[in-house]
């Protein structure tokens, strides 16, 4: 079974984005073929500054490696270091009918707050179709929001073999339904645009100031308290084992204690969880040469399937002439 799928490298990871994808990929590792990479072409779309965005693809990358991509079992590479999937975009592109775009949420949503139209918002997901069928997976693994993009990669796959016969592999789309929304300090969804993350790299001083702002319910130091539809216990109930939790429960069950106590050994409990990460992370940031050995080993990886691909499609597409 193999899976694909694209990161786009947008900053500081959160611990919605651990739980919800970076784990779940992490996981997939052992039972399947994984290919991950640096969506880097798409970050274009929103960051602007080319300094920025190299920095943000390298400090991506090294997250990725200290969170446990393993880069033997897995292909992980730099979107643009295989650069055949811009070819496959523009063969593609002849694929795609306008309305098909059109009909993007996530186009029609960005432009609908005001974003600017560029031609590579518009065409993004002709990008995505050219990142997946490229390598022809199984499964893309996804968010809710990118079903979509996804549904547009098979249309797209379908009108190409309907021409030049079944070349391309028709993907299916995994959403993570079994992982919950990680809430955030304000007890909606984490995410960076609501700004109520913890992320999983902070300073420890940033961190615990972050857990002190979670919202709890006001109520008397002695008093007992509810752990169910607390903000603290949500999220500390994504890193406990049962017995942990179970003394948990009973801390907030007996009363003497405010959520002030819970906050800290909240952020104690997350700490802790990600302290192994945390020295591989600070390795590879001391030793970033070795980083960009691994994507450069990875880019060759996927070229290994990318190249005949390619030719494949040049040649029945008449290109190669
Ligand atoms: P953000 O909402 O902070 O911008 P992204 O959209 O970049 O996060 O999400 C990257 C990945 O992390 C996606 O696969 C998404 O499904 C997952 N993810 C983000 N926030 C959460 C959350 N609060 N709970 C579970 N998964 C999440
Ligand atoms: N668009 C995806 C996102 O924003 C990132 C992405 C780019 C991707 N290419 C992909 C995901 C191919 C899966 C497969 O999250």
């Amino acid at each position: 079974m193999r899976l694909l799928t694209g990161i786009q490298p947008s900053g500081d990871l959160h611990i919605g984005n651990y739980f919800g994808s970076i784990k779940p990929m992490i996981e997939a590792q052992k039972t399947g073929e994984t290919f991950a990479f640096i969506a880097n072409y798409h970050a274009m779309t929103s960051v602007g500054e080319g300094k920025k965005l190299a920095e943000l693809t390298m400090q991506s990358a090294t997250d990725f490696l200290a969170l446990g991509i393993n880069p033997e079992s897995s292909t992980f590479w730099v979107q643009s270091d295989v650069k055949e999937v811009l070819e496959l975009y523009w063969i593609l592109s002849s694929f795609t009918p306008m309305g098909l775009l059109e009909r993007a949420h996530s186009y029609k949503d960005k432009t609908a707050r005001g974003f600017g139209t560029n031609h590579s918002l518009f065409s993004y997901p002709v990008l995505m179709a050219a990142d997946i069928l490229l390598f022809s997976p199984d499964i893309v693994p996804v968010g809710k929001d990118q079903i979509q993009h996804v549904e547009i990669a098979r249309d797209i796959a379908i009108k190409f073999n309907n021409q030049y016969g079944d070349i391309l592999k028709i993907p299916e789309f995994r959403v993570e339904e079994h992982v919950a929304t990680v809430p955030g300090i304000d007890g909606q969804k984490m995410s960076k645009s609501y700004g109520n993350t913890v992320n999983i790299f902070g300073e420890k001083k940033s961190q615990l100031k972050t857990i002190k702002k979670i919202v709890t319910e006001n109520i008397a130091l002695e008093d007992s308290k509810e752990f169910e539809g607390c903000n603290v216990y949500n999220m500390a109930k994504l890193f406990l084992d049962n017995d942990a939790l179970l003394e948990l429960q009973n801390r907030y069950k007996k009363g003497g204690e405010g959520h002030g106590h819970f906050k800290l050994y909240l952020a104690e409990v997350i700490w802790e969880y990600f302290k192994e990460y945390r020295v591989k992370r600070e390795y590879y940031q001391a030793n970033q040469n070795e980083v960009r050995e691994i994507l450069a080993m990875g880019a060759n990886k996927a070229k290994i399937l990318a190249q005949p691909m390619i030719e494949k499609l040049r040649s029945v597409s008449g290109i190669q002439y």
